[in-house]
């Protein structure tokens, strides 16, 4: 197990990766290693910021171009900021959420499809990738149903369309299978500790981690 890895969580509305995300963390911790929790959009101070642009206000508020360009001006600032320097340092990193939410939500979701966002991807970000992504798999209306219940003010996308949400969990489900060696789709449907269970045994298989 060499060198610190950077594990990115994905997923729709309501899949439970912050949850998940936590408990992974404790794990790894419990195993020995250095763990850094962070999120996108947001992670970093300017991050953050474009982050409230991204998440308040009205479904409408952006066009899918201008919306996925804040999300890769923000993803620059995390990388920059917090990600390779903590990687640098030895941290594992996590993170809740990544590219693929760009592919996923304005590339699927919003229509602009996989080579504009595979054009921007290349420019802002590189050839930069994580070493393992967790893709939290949930029909549409169970996530829809666990993220209403927990609303918030930050339910920008959440009011967007069923037919928005369904999109978004078959673009997700295209991207784990476009890249199987980096991707894993999880059930995220059973138990929190049932998915953790799931989530661990990937982590051990794919990156040799020894959970005690
Ligand atoms: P969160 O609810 O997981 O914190 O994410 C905030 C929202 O931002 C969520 O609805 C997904 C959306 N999003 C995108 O549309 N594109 C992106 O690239 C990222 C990172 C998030």
């Amino acid at each position: 197990m060499a060198g610190a890895k950077f594990i990115t969580f994905e997923g729709g509305e309501g899949t439970g990766k912050s949850t998940q995300i936590e408990l992974l963390a404790v794990a790894l911790t419990r195993a020995g290693l250095s763990v850094r929790t962070t999120r996108e959009p947001g992670g970093s101070p300017g991050a953050e910021e474009i982050r409230r642009l991204l998440v308040t206000g009205p479904p409408d508020r952006w066009d899918a171009m201008s919306e996925a360009l804040l999300h890769f001006a923000a993803r620059r600032d995390h990388l920059r900021g917090v990600v390779l320097p903590d990687l640098e340092a030895g941290h594992w990193v996590l993170s809740d959420r990544f590219a693929d939410s760009t592919m996923a939500y304005q590339g699927y979701g919003h229509g602009l499809g996989r080579e504009a966002i595979e054009a921007l991807h290349a420019l802002v970000v590189g050839d930069f990738a994580p070493d393992l992504t967790l893709i939290l798999d949930l029909p549409v209306e169970l996530g829809l149903e666990r993220a209403l219940a927990r609303r918030n003010s930050e339910d920008r996308y959440e009011g967007l369309d069923r037919a928005f949400h369904e999109r978004l969990r078959q673009g997700f489900r295209e991207i784990a299978g476009r890249a199987p060696e980096r991707c894993a789709l999880i059930d995220a449907s059973g138990e929190v500790d049932a998915v953790q269970e799931a989530v661990r045994a990937c982590v051990a298989a794919r990156l040799g981690v020894a959970f005690p």
